[in-house]
């Protein structure tokens, strides 16, 4: 999404300038071309020179520099850019641009630039909380500029409360959010991700290695393309997209009811969890005490299986998908559960292939349709694999729509 973009990061002056190193760092390795613009204020805690090396591009603060010789230098950086980034955004910054004020090149530069600004605010509660700031974020998202909202926690001032800079992934997320299409806009999309953990006793249990990474990309992706999204996750170590609505669970039982709760409003249901087909038949309520040596024998009884059952409730014009854990033959046993759970698309994946399935960062899948269709999509990040299916949902629905036209 970022590769060759032109990217304005501004830097303001702020104790969160250190996380602004790491999200110019992100960028450059998503493939952007980042021109950093230091207020002086920001300089006051890091030097130029670091931005400068970690982005490979001169770092500009000096409102009356020249670029080129003839031009002006804030009007040649803000007519290259595809947007700007203030990370971090001091309440002065959001003040002078909410109050049309210029007087450094950071500030003139945003005043004289048509490419969307996104602002990542951090400061203290207090500030965050004035009656100013608040005015002049409501007059800045009137005039069209993006944000992403501080979080809560630890502040530098030693104070618990909202304030914290977003993370550098969260900002990275945020601009990908404005460069991306918007072709998911009205549909509400339920995804899952994760494993699911049937208790044996109070400290153990049954359950898979899935980490959650998938199905946090399809929520996001979903997401970035303008989808209401709602993601049912069992326990990860992920930090929940900012922009879904997250419902934890823990079991099996406990992801079929919330699923089939809010698959009744979901016009797409996107399956990436790995749930567990058994549980133990009885979970102890103390935890069972080991005799030396002496094994243990567990009874399992099945799990509901939440897929089956949506593909029998299945909606007009809802869509299902699902996914398919394989481990040989992965095209018939994909085709199978397709047919057997009354699916739209199944994403097949082999769980044995390097880099692919369980924890990795990428994936390799073949997407399948009903209507006997295969887009093969090979190792890539799960963030891209995600996009993939994505674009076949919106290729049905495209397909429908030309189809309802037609019939009317
Ligand atoms: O989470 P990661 O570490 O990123 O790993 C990703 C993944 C490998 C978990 C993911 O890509 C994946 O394949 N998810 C589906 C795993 C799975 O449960 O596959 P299955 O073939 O057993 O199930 C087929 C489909 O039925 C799945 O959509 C599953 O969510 C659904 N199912 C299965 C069993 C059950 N009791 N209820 C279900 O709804």
């Amino acid at each position: 999404m970022l590769r060759n973009r032109e990217i304005i990061l501004g830097v303001t002056g702020g104790i969160a300038v250190y996380k602004s190193i790491f999200l110019c760092r992100e960028l450059t390795q998503q493939g952007a071309n980042v021109h950093v613009v230091m207020t002086k204020n920001a300089m006051e805690f890091v030097t130029p020179l670091t931005f400068q090396t970690i982005s490979g591009n001169t770092v500009t603060h000096d409102l009356f520099e020249l670029f080129h010789a003839s031009q002006i230098g804030h009007v040649a950086l803000a007519d290259r850019a595809h947007a700007l980034v203030v990370a971090p955004a001091t309440a002065n910054i959001l003040g002078k641009v909410a109050n049309g004020l210029a007087d450094d090149f950071l500030s003139t530069m945003i005043m004289a630039t048509r490419v969307p600004v996104l602002f990542a605010p951090a400061m203290n509660t207090v500030m965050w909380d004035s009656p100013a700031v608040q005015r002049n974020l409501r007059t800045l998202a009137e005039a069209g500029h993006h944000f992403v909202e501080p979080d809560e926690g630890e502040l530098a001032c030693g104070v618990h409360g909202r304030g914290k800079m977003a993370s550098p992934e969260e900002i990275v997320e945020a601009l990908e959010t404005l460069f991306c299409p918007k072709d998911l806009t009205g549909e509400r999309i339920l995804v899952t991700a994760g494993p699911t953990v049937e208790p044996i006793d109070p400290v153990r249990f049954v359950s898979n290695h899935s980490s959650g990474k998938m199905g946090y990309a399809m929520a996001r992706a979903a997401a970035r393309r303008g989808a209401d999204v709602v993601l049912v996750s069992g326990p990860t170590c992920l930090p929940p997209p900012r922009r879904a609505r997250i419902v934890p669970v823990k079991t099996a039982d406990q992801m079929c009811e919330a699923v089939l709760a809010e698959a009744a409003a979901a016009t797409v249901v996107i399956k990436a969890a790995a749930v567990c087909d058994w549980r133990p038949a009885a979970s102890a309520p103390e935890k069972i005490k080991k005799a030396r040596g002496a094994g243990l024998t567990l009874a399992l009884e099945a799990n509901p299986d939440i897929l089956r059952e949506l593909g029998q409730r299945k909606r007009d014009g809802q869509l299902l998908v699902g996914f398919a854990a394989e481990t040989t033959d992965l095209v018939t046993h994909a085709r199978a559960k397709l047919r057997e759970k009354n699916l739209d698309l199944i994403v097949a994946n082999d769980v044995t292939a390097p880099g692919a399935g369980f924890h990795a960062d990428t994936n390799a899948v073949r997407i399948l349709g009903a209507d006997g269709s295969e887009v093969g999509v090979p190792l890539a990040t799960k963030d891209r694999v995600a996009d993939r299916v994505l674009d076949c949902v919106v290729k049905i629905r495209k397909r429908s729509a030309v189809s309802s036209q037609r019939s009317a």
